[in-house]
């Protein structure tokens, strides 16, 4: 590992980091990652520090994943979901978490579906906030394991081609990874109906495209993302049916992708839709693998963070 000083307490998007920052994070991750493989699966790094898991929207895989890894790392833990909160009953979000900081925790990790609700808390508090998602914004410790998973995968990103497809307009995970993967020199591609990829993402330097052969074509990593039922009800395309038969990935399509090209997805899969379940279960998909590695990505950041924490 480096001798590279980690000086944050919050973790808020892929954003804010360096390219120096992200690296640091994600060979972190690699020690994590043989702790999981221990007979006894844990380490005092944490010890005497309290997390606070404060979910306001679902989540299956950040939500114990990040669990998981507090436990791993000897953490006291509390998670508070909102309909057990005082939410509930109409307090703001600010007083709740100066409720929780009065009692002298020392991290919060937060999913929300407010745009920046994380960065808020974060401005306003002592204790450290890791942002497990917000609105369509920020997902850092999704691309964060998505990085991992393919640094694990393809070595370098140098030059890598990968083509994110799906509901760009909505994806927090399709922003973050595409700063993470522009900062390490990949080459990043946003595919699916005009709709829903819009045209302003080429100034940031991504392609965009709106054929799923082309968007195949060349890739190195090919990620979808899920396809919710309820843009269909907003009228972004006309039918899932139709969504599926051009933009889902299924076997009438591999012929375009090249024979070492992965499938990821963030999860939760809509099978049949943006990815057919013979692909998501097949040797090119390293989906569980990403949850596995998302075990290692949330132990290192908790302990980065913590250690910056006065
Ligand atoms: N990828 C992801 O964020 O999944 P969850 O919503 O289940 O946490």
């Amino acid at each position: 590992m480096s001798d590279f000083k980690w000086t944050r307490k919050d973790l808020l998007s892929i954003y804010d980091l360096s390219a120096e920052e992200i690296i640091h994070i994600l060979d972190t991750a690699e020690e994590f990652k043989k702790v999981s493989q221990r007979r006894v699966k844990k380490v005092p790094a944490l010890r005497g520090k309290t997390v606070v898991n404060f979910f306001v929207e679902p989540s299956t895989r950040t939500r114990i994943s990040f669990e998981l890894a507090e436990q791993r790392l000897s953490a006291d833990i509390i998670n508070i979901a909102t309909e057990s909160s005082s939410l509930k009953k109409g307090e703001t979000l600010l007083d709740t978490v100066k409720n929780i900081e009065a009692l002298q925790v020392d991290l919060i990790v937060m999913r929300h579906s407010a745009t920046g609700a994380p960065n808020f808390l974060a401005e306003r508090l002592n204790c450290g906030v890791v942002n497990a998602g917000d609105g369509a914004h920020s997902h850092p410790t999704q691309a964060l394991l998505d990085l991992f998973t393919i640094r694990e995968k393809k070595g370098s990103f140098k030059g890598l081609n990968v083509s994110i497809i799906g509901d760009i307009r909505h994806s927090r995970v399709a922003r973050s990874d595409m700063w993470g993967l522009l900062k390490l020199g990949a080459n990043v591609t946003f595919a699916g109906p005009a709709t829903l990829v819009p045209e302003e993402f080429r100034e940031l330097g991504v392609r965009v495209c709106h054929n799923l052969p082309e968007a195949l074509e060349g890739a190195d990593v090919v990620n979808l993302l899920r396809i919710q039922h309820e843009r269909q009800r907003s009228g972004f395309f006309p039918s899932i049916g139709e969504y599926s038969g051009i933009f889902g990935l299924n076997e009438s399509v591999l012929k375009y992708m090249k024979p070492d090209a992965m499938i990821m997805h963030p999860g939760p899969i809509n099978r049949g839709v943006e990815l057919a379940s013979a692909l998501a279960d097949g040797e090119r998909s390293v989906i569980l693998e990403q949850v596995t590695n998302g075990l290692a990505v949330r132990m290192a950041v908790l302990f980065l963070v913590a250690g910056c924490l006065k």
